[in-house]
């Protein structure tokens, strides 16, 4: 099969892989998991992760190094996120050193999927954890599944590291005081809509205000935002319904402490957007993605260049792809080995 695979050709789409991590909660507990090639779920009808949305999931790579060993990026922060996702969705959280080892084994067991160093693909990873079992009132469920699975994927956006436009949306994907800060699926659910309109009008993706003014940018699309200021300065927006992403808190620090930038936590303005000189969206999926522009109201603000990557998002982008697949020392336990 991985003969088959184009490594060039890779997208961000869904591929069977040879196994899958599966583990059960019942009777209070973590049930030891297994690897399992059936990539079906067989689940209760009245499983509260399909009405109630009592579901939150997770989205991390592994990279293939030059000398063929195999890195995650910092997972433990995955691990944690999960777990205060499911403390919000009043599920059991899977301590950290289960879900690392879950990755592990995923990994291990499809190593055949990995995409070979310099290709620009990885391995992601998608942990999630589900409420199952026989319910129908709103309520906590009596079971859980947690399950991590993998896929070979290329760049998020078409075409790769070459900026992209955005369309602010009119409509909000969380709430001021709901669960943006979770990665649970009923955000997603929210902005599918928004973002199939920013496509459909041949834009990236959506960008999403904040849902209190509607004056300042929270997040683009399923990414974050950060923006490098006229005098250098890297900012990131602060909210409580924006996701907490780990490629942004990576790049907080190595903004500061490798390109030497003051990093600032706070608003970045839609009518404001002049005093930027690059912009780009950061995540997981969507690595460093430029934004060339973008539109709101009908007027489309360019930043940087609509073709041209600019100077300091091309270093932190350097700095963070060559942590990732081990040809930079990154700081202290950012890389754990499979
Ligand atoms: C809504 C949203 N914001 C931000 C991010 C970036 O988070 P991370 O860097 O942890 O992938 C993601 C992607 O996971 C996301 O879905």
């Amino acid at each position: 099969m991985s003969s088959e695979i184009d490594w060039s050709k890779l997208g961000f789409d869904y591929i069977k892989t040879d196994k899958r991590f599966l583990a059960v909660w019942r009777d209070g507990a973590w049930q030891p998991g297994t690897l399992t090639e059936d990539n079906v779920l067989h689940i209760s009808e009245g499983s509260t992760a399909l009405h109630y949305g009592q579901q939150c999931f997770e989205g991390l790579k592994a990279y293939r190094c030059k000398d063929g060993s195999v890195n995650l990026f910092r997972p433990d922060q995955n691990a944690a996120r999960m777990a205060r996702s499911c403390d919000r969705t009043l599920m059991p959280s899977v301590p950290t050193d289960m879900f690392i080892d879950a990755c592990q084994q995923v990994v291990r067991a499809n190593d055949r999927f990995i995409p070979p160093y310099g290709t620009g693909g990885a391995l992601y990873l998608r942990p999630f954890v589900i409420g199952v079992g026989d319910n129908i009132g709103v309520r906590t469920a009596p079971e859980f599944i947690f399950s991590v699975f993998c896929i070979p994927v290329g760049p998020y956006f078409k075409g790769g590291m070459k900026p992209h436009n955005f369309l602010v949306s009119g409509y909000d994907r969380a709430a001021p005081n709901g669960t943006g800060a979770a990665k649970v699926g009923g955000n997603y659910a929210a902005s599918l809509m928004p973002g199939l309109e920013a496509k459909k009008r041949g834009f990236a993706d959506a960008i999403y205000l904040d849902p209190i003014s509607h004056t300042k940018i929270e997040e683009v699309g399923s990414a974050n935002l950060f923006a490098i200021t006229e005098d250098g300065k890297f900012v990131t927006p602060k909210s409580n319904s924006v996701l907490p992403g780990i490629t942004r808190l990576s790049l907080m620090q190595l903004a500061k402490e490798r390109l030497g930038l003051d990093v600032i936590e706070g608003d970045v303005f839609i009518d404001k957007l002049d005093a930027y000189k690059e912009a780009g969206a950061c995540g997981t999926a969507a690595v460093i993605t430029p934004i060339g522009g973008i539109e709101h109201n009908g007027k489309l603000h360019v930043f940087h260049s609509e073709t041209e990557v600019g100077p300091v998002t091309k270093k932190l982008y350097n700095e963070l792809i060559g942590i990732q697949t081990g040809t930079i020392e990154g700081p202290a336990g950012w890389i754990v080995k499979v």
